[in-house]
């Protein structure tokens, strides 16, 4: 018998291209995972409309009309209820989330980051990168822990930084890679090909 489908929520803030990415490898029959539902943080999120033209629910709770990250989470927990995914994929979710939150979904929520973690964490990694002159980058698919962009790898692609990169030229190069790293990270996770052990 076929075991079924991992439900999966994806969280997002922006235009949803590794949303996108995750919602097209599991329209494959055999992708071991179903995308149920994606949230945002704010109702301007390109990727809410796209996700909705796919027929997927989609939900936003801004984020700055709750006067606290607990009151927030609150109204992301009454969305996940509906829901009931079995895991949480932070794709480009620029929120973060109290501990209690995290410990909550501990081995359940997965986040991609577009640097070689544990390098450059947090804002502008591509141009943190470049700055340290490093020869190489990518990405990094991990779970979510309470430190902001640790816990356990799952797996990452590399880059070259090319002589002349900005930011934006190397953010295109490591996002081609995670559109390719997130869906296997999803799958192995789904398949449980890998778990949380940190
Ligand atoms: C992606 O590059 C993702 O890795 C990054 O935001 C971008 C979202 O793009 N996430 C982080 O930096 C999280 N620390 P997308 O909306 O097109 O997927």
């Amino acid at each position: 018998m076929t075991e079924p489908k991992k439900r999966v929520a994806i969280l997002i803030s922006g235009r949803g291209s590794n949303m996108t990415a995750l919602i097209e490898a599991a329209k494959a029959p055999d992708y071991p995972a179903e995308i149920v539902g994606v949230f945002a943080n704010k109702p301007d999120a390109g990727g809410l409309q796209i996700a909705a033209g796919q027929g997927i629910a989609t939900a936003w709770r801004w984020h700055k009309d709750y006067p606290s990250r607990t009151g927030f989470e609150l109204a992301l927990s009454d969305v996940l209820k509906l829901w009931r995914p079995d895991f949480i994929a932070l794709a480009g979710f620029m929120r973060l989330f109290t501990p209690e939150f995290t410990e909550k979904w501990q081995g359940r929520m997965l986040n991609v980051h577009p640097a070689l973690l544990p390098l450059h964490k947090g804002l502008h990694p591509q141009q943190q990168a470049i700055d340290a002159g490093d020869s190489e980058s990518g990405c990094t698919v991990h779970f979510v822990t309470a430190g902001t962009d640790e816990g356990p790898t799952i797996l990452q692609r590399r880059v070259p930084i090319l002589p002349g990169d900005t930011a934006e030229t190397l953010g295109a190069r490591i996002l081609v890679e995670e559109h390719i790293a997130y869906p296997e990270a999803l799958a192995m996770l789904a398949r449980g090909e890998v778990s949380f052990a940190g």
